[in-house]
């Protein structure tokens, strides 16, 4: 069931449409931001709400492979498989996170910090391989970068995407999917796990370095940045940090520049 604010929010999305079925998809989406996927209470609410059958909310939230039948960890990090991504080697970052995390696709670490998934076109194929992070794109990440993203992220650290907004966790990037904006996390039945942003400050913009280097075409390929090894000038925080000469990344510099105030580019 929807806490009380989640319920008022519910309703005000309804009143949005015309027609209240049209407000199905933020609904389940809004229901993820509560539970972490779209439960049974949650379909049945959606359904009280909108006057359907709970057959035929199941029958959206299984269509879409964004609305999951089981607890999302903390964060949802989802590595591109489709082309583009995989004739970059994205087969090969997703397999070294399945070794990494000892999970597979839609599988949850037993800490509860990330659900992994594999992912048709995330709409970034210049960037590719593309993993994103609750949605938002790292780009070019070959699978060292990967398994230093997720450890960051198994340490309760959010390193900046290249492209949107530093994540403070998948329940709320599903509040701002409801096209709720960003959550405030200190109103009242706010899920403790949706103020553990970092201090529990709303999710911030990532710099806009990556995105000026991006957009100088300096960066758009590995071999021209994150995944070049020897010094090679980076590309910005995309997720990738400085390469060095043994081919580590390094997510100092980019974690420097998490706190900088910037103006958000683009949001999920
Ligand atoms: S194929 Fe990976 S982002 Fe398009």
């Amino acid at each position: 069931m929807f806490s009380t604010e989640l319920r008022a929010k519910a309703e005000s999305l309804v009143d949005r449409y015309p027609v209240g079925r049209s407000a199905l998809l933020p609904l389940l989406h809004l229901v993820q931001a509560q539970d972490g996927y779209v439960s049974d209470d949650g379909v049945a609410e959606c359904a009280a709400l909108l006057g359907l059958t709970k057959a035929e909310v199941n029958a959206v939230a299984t269509f879409y492979t964004m609305y999951k039948r089981a607890p999302m960890g903390r964060h949802l990090v989802s590595v591109c498989t489709n082309f583009s991504c995989k004739v970059r080697g994205a087969e090969q970052v997703y397999d070294r996170l399945v070794e990494r995390l000892g999970v597979g696709h839609n599988e949850t670490t037993p800490d509860g910090a990330i659900t992994l998934e594999h992912a048709e076109c995330l709409g970034n194929c210049e960037g590719a391989p593309v993993v994103t992070v609750d949605y938002y794109n790292h780009e070019g990440v070959d699978p060292d970068a990967a398994v230093a993203l997720v450890e960051r992220l198994l340490a309760g650290e959010v390193p900046p995407p290249t492209r949107g907004l530093v994540s403070s966790g998948i329940r709320d990037v599903e509040y701002r999917l409801a096209g709720l904006g960003p959550r405030d996390v200190s109103a009242p039945g706010a899920a403790p796990d949706q103020a553990t942003a970092r201090d529990g400050a709303p999710p911030q913009p990532a710099s806009g370095r990556d995105a000026d280097a991006h957009s100088a075409g300096t960066g758009g390929r590995p071999e021209e940045g994150a995944t070049r090894g020897g010094g090679a000038e980076q590309r910005g925080p995309g997720g990738l940090g400085p390469a060095s000469g043994s081919g580590a990344h390094d997510y100092a510099a980019a974690s420097a520049s998490r706190d900088e105030p910037t103006e958000e580019r683009r949001d999920a």
